[in-house]
């Protein structure tokens, strides 16, 4: 080992200068062909940093100190930054944030998906700039009578930051938050510790259809008896009108995860709504719904502008959820149907046609995988339209949209990385990456949601 290899030990203090963003949000410094992604770190930085984690090709580090601030420092609106995991990137100006992230999505095209040159729209900027999210789960912690509710610190998953006032959500859930928080801390029962599986509070989620007012209380705790659940129902929607939905929900498993419980109804109803794009959209507690409506709304948009429908096309909508996509293409064109793993959401995908009273789209429930292989269309779609999850479409998936041979493809994604995969075997496939577009959803973290549009050339 020389006396470099040496310096990126774990535990050692290094000075370094950040030259890069790198995807996912760490600074990057380069030294003597060493990369280390820095933590906390902005270009321009000079800082004092320590190697956490060290690999044969990179290491990983955290700041110390600040020697020399980056001139597109600003301040960090948000009392919690450094404390809290979230809104890593709010110390960099925004016009900075939108910059790189319309730069990481290029890279991505260029070194995974051996795209280079594509074109790409100017990004989308967010407006606005916070109290954007209409989901945020808060995790209990902390001993009896002195419980706490918030976000986990950045890596440490066993340790929790008490919030008053988090930016990303409204003043309304940040005040129905609080009021849980001062209820549990009065209940007399303990938060529960992941560590020794031990109490009783475990999550709570907040849902606000930011169109419509409604909100979603979901409490989650472990399994036991959730003393004067009425009375805590009963106070909320007396001091909170909008709380249209209170849930309580049982994890019973060592998993500290919020969602996908079984829940009963303490008050009001088993879902919300929430308005997109002139949509009436009807949410469950475990539905997928873009967590910024107002960048979904224009994301949607983005994507059905790509489309280019003429009003005679059949769609087809893979990874359809509760029907958002569809149900906005379907005024567009002639049939949409629509692809959903979730039984739940397919379900809801149906009410909401309903609800907006559209009449030409339908719902499948199954894998895209499957799905594919089984359907008996009446012709070959005129477009596929595909929003995976993060780990993007499967190779298999991609295969079997080859096979559709659709002129057209729209991919949404939510991981310009993996999207970059899938977009070199639609290459190889034939098609060709016509426009690419940005679309900034989460403002102050590294997070971009990305439109493409594919041509099929042979
Ligand atoms: C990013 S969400 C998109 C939902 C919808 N397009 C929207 O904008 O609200 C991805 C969806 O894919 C679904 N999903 C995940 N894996 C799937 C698969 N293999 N086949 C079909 N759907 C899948 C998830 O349940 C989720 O609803």
């Amino acid at each position: 080992m020389n006396s470099l290899e040496k310096s990126f030990k774990k535990g050692n203090e290094l000075e370094l200068e950040i030259v890069n963003l790198a995807f996912g949000g760490k600074g990057v410094a380069r030294l003597g062909g060493f990369v280390i992604f820095v933590e906390g770190a902005m270009p321009g930085d000079r800082v004092r940093a320590v190697i956490v984690r060290s690999r044969p090709s990179y290491a990983e580090a955290r700041v110390l100190e600040v020697l020399n601030p980056s001139r597109s420092r600003i301040e960090p609106a948000c009392s919690y930054f450094g404390d809290c995991g979230g809104c890593s990137w709010q110390t960099l100006s925004y016009e900075e944030q939108l910059r790189y992230k319309q730069h990481q999505v290029s890279e991505c095209l260029g070194h995974i998906g051996g795209l280079t040159g594509s074109a790409m729209d100017p990004p989308l900027a967010a407006e606005p700039l916070w109290r954007y999210r209409n989901k945020v789960e808060f995790t209990f912690a902390g001993p009896e009578g002195g419980t706490i509710l918030g976000f986990h610190k950045p890596g440490q998953w066993q340790q929790v930051v008490d919030i008053d006032d988090c930016l990303l959500h409204s003043r309304l859930t940040n005040r129905i938050r609080n009021h849980i928080r001062a209820w549990v801390r009065d209940s007399g029962v303990p938060a529960y510790d992941q560590h020794r599986q031990t109490g009783f509070w475990r999550h709570l989620v907040l849902r606000e259809g930011l169109n419509t007012g409604e909100v979603m209380v979901n409490i989650v705790t472990a399994a036991g008896e959730f003393p004067g659940r009425q009375e805590l129902a009963r106070e909320l929607t007396r001091l909170f009108p909008p709380v249209a939905s209170i849930l309580w929900s049982i994890n019973q498993t060592r998993a500290s995860v919020a969602g996908g419980f079984p829940f009963s109804v303490l008050a009001g109803r088993d879902h919300i709504h929430e308005k997109i794009g002139g949509l009436d959209l009807k949410i469950s507690p475990a539905s997928f719904l873009q967590t910024n409506t107002a960048m979904a709304e224009r994301l949607y948009l983005k994507a059905l502008e790509y489309a280019g429908l003429s009003g005679d096309e059949l769609v087809l909508d893979l990874y359809s959820g509760i029907g958002s996509i569809a149900l906005l293409f379907a005024g567009n064109c002639r049939r949409v149907l629509g692809v959903e793993l979730m039984e739940e959401a397919v379900e809801l995908a149906r009410e909401n046609a309903l609800i907006n009273q559209v009449e030409n789209a339908q719902f499948r429930s199954g894998k895209v995988r499957v799905a594919l292989k089984e359907l008996a269309l009446e012709r070959q779609p005129d477009l596929v339209v595909l929003d995976p999850p993060r780990a993007g479409a499967s190779k298999k998936e991609v295969s079997r949209i080859l096979g559709l041979g659709a002129p057209r493809i729209v991919y949404v994604s939510c991981n310009a990385s993996t999207m970059a995969g899938n977009a070199r075997q639609l290459a190889d496939g034939g098609y060709r990456l016509l426009r690419v577009g940005a679309v900034d959803m989460f403002p102050h973290t590294p997070h971009i949601e990305t439109v493409a549009l594919f041509k099929r050339e042979s």
